[in-house]
């Protein structure tokens, strides 16, 4: 409990650490939204706490070409691309309403025009065409069977020369997967998230399942100052 605590002080003291750059350009993307504090205040301390964005954004600023970002919430990644001065074209797919609209108008205020924002499904979202796609904290929300479908999908985008970009909490990761579970339970309870699955994949499978449809994995964990279970996966095609 004490080292929770301690990794927990940690996460308030990186957010108050980060270099005055990437404050004013958090505080400009939250500012973009007119919904409220909270809503604001969550945007701020997201872009900041959460490794994930800039770890993507030098990938795609390595690669190039078009963005996929597959659940992509409110599209802060593409707001963190855009504010970067990143010439590449992002389009976000969500099911919720709302954060599309929310992230709709902000993007809107921001000028973003390369930026689009979609209320869809990510399974059915076109893939083609994209030179980096990611898929941040949304593979728990499907059944196993979708799961698979939606893993045989990335790994033929990266066998057509994709990068693929996949974070999610996993299982048995000790205490951090227990607090991913019970943040998860909050999203649901809070009316934050509705729907969906609490189905977090462990680890080895994710990548067996990708090596065996041909592609190469690298794995790292990515949890930054947050308290959670999560791992990056790279995947490239083997050829
Ligand atoms: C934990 S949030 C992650 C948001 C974003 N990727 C990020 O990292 O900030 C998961 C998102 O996945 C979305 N989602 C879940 N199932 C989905 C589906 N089948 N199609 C599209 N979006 C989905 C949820 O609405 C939610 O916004």
């Amino acid at each position: 409990m004490a080292s929770q605590m301690r990794e927990m002080d940690d996460f308030h003291e990186g957010i108050d650490a980060v270099a005055p750059d990437r404050k004013t350009r958090a505080g400009k993307i939250a500012e973009a939204f007119y919904r409220g504090h909270w809503l604001r205040g969550y945007i701020r301390g997201k872009l900041l706490a959460d490794p994930v964005f800039d770890v993507a954004l030098e990938s795609i600023r390595e690669k190039g070409g078009g963005v996929i970002d597959l659940g992509c919430g409110l599209g802060l990644l593409g707001f963190w691309i855009k504010i970067d001065g990143s010439p590449v074209s992002y389009k976000g797919c969500d099911l919720g309403g709302w954060k599309i609209n929310e992230g709709r108008a902000a993007a809107q205020r921001m000028g973003y025009e390369s930026m689009t924002l979609h209320e869809a499904d990510l399974m059915e979202f076109p893939l083609e065409n994209a030179s980096v796609i990611c898929a941040f904290d949304i593979l728990h929300y499907l059944p196993e069977e979708q799961q698979g479908k939606l893993i045989r999908r990335l790994a033929q985008a990266a066998k057509e020369g994709s990068l693929v970009l996949l974070r999610n909490g996993v299982r048995e990761c000790g205490w951090r997967s227990v607090v991913t579970l019970l943040e998860e339970w909050w999203t649901r309870c809070s009316g934050w998230i509705s729907g969906g699955q609490i189905n977090f994949p462990r680890l080895e499978s994710l990548i067996a399942e990708f090596e065996k449809e041909g592609c190469l994995v690298e794995a790292r964990p990515l949890w930054g100052k947050t308290p959670f279970s999560s791992y990056l996966l790279r995947i490239v095609s083997r050829h």
